[in-house]
């Protein structure tokens, strides 16, 4: 499932539907280039969820940062900076993945994909100054959360 974007306004456009299928538990990577729009995209769903988009910066010191949002919790994870996969289990990432009580946003997610058996991935490219595609795929989901995804990409959503 691919969408093209135009600028940062579209990509989050795009996010804030993406944030009606999401449910807590729901684990997000997002994967791409450095300066794709990785953090832009998750600005957009956490916008949506009622979170004031200006708190979203990418945790990078902290590797992971927690957002209240009015009905649901957001973490926003950034794994740029880890070098092995060990040191995450020093930060306690596994509360997050495993026992999750909110929809959890990583990214650089590829690097402990692996590690996850259900999870939402936004493969982000660019195509030009302010062209970006963004591809989405859906992994070890109910049949009934693969077809929530897929109306949105048929403009039901
Ligand atoms: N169509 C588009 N979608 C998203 N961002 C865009 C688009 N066109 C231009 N941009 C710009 O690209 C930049 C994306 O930055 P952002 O911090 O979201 O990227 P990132 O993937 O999170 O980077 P990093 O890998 O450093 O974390 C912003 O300056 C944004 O304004
Ligand atoms: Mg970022």
């Amino acid at each position: 499932m691919k969408f093209v974007t135009n600028s940062p306004r579209d990509t989050r456009n795009l996010a804030k539907k993406i944030s009606k299928i999401l449910d807590e538990g729901d684990v997000v990577i997002l994967e791409g280039p450095l300066g794709v729009g990785k953090t832009t995209f998750i600005k957009g769903v956490v916008a949506a969820l009622g979170v004031n988009e200006k708190k979203v910066r990418s945790p990078s010191f902290t590797i992971i940062k927690e957002y209240s949002a009015k009905k649901k919790r957001v973490f926003h994870i950034d794994l740029y900076r880890i070098n092995r996969v060990e040191e995450l289990f020093n930060v306690g990432y596994e509360d997050y993945l495993y026992e999750p009580e909110g929809i959890t946003f990583i990214e650089w997610g590829e690097r402990i994909e692996g590690m996850l058996s259900k999870h939402i991935k936004v493969e982000m490219q660019f195509e030009g100054e302010n062209r970006r595609s963004i591809v989405f795929a859906a992994r070890g989901y109910c049949k009934a959360k693969l077809r929530r995804i897929k109306e949105i990409f048929n403009n039901k959503i």
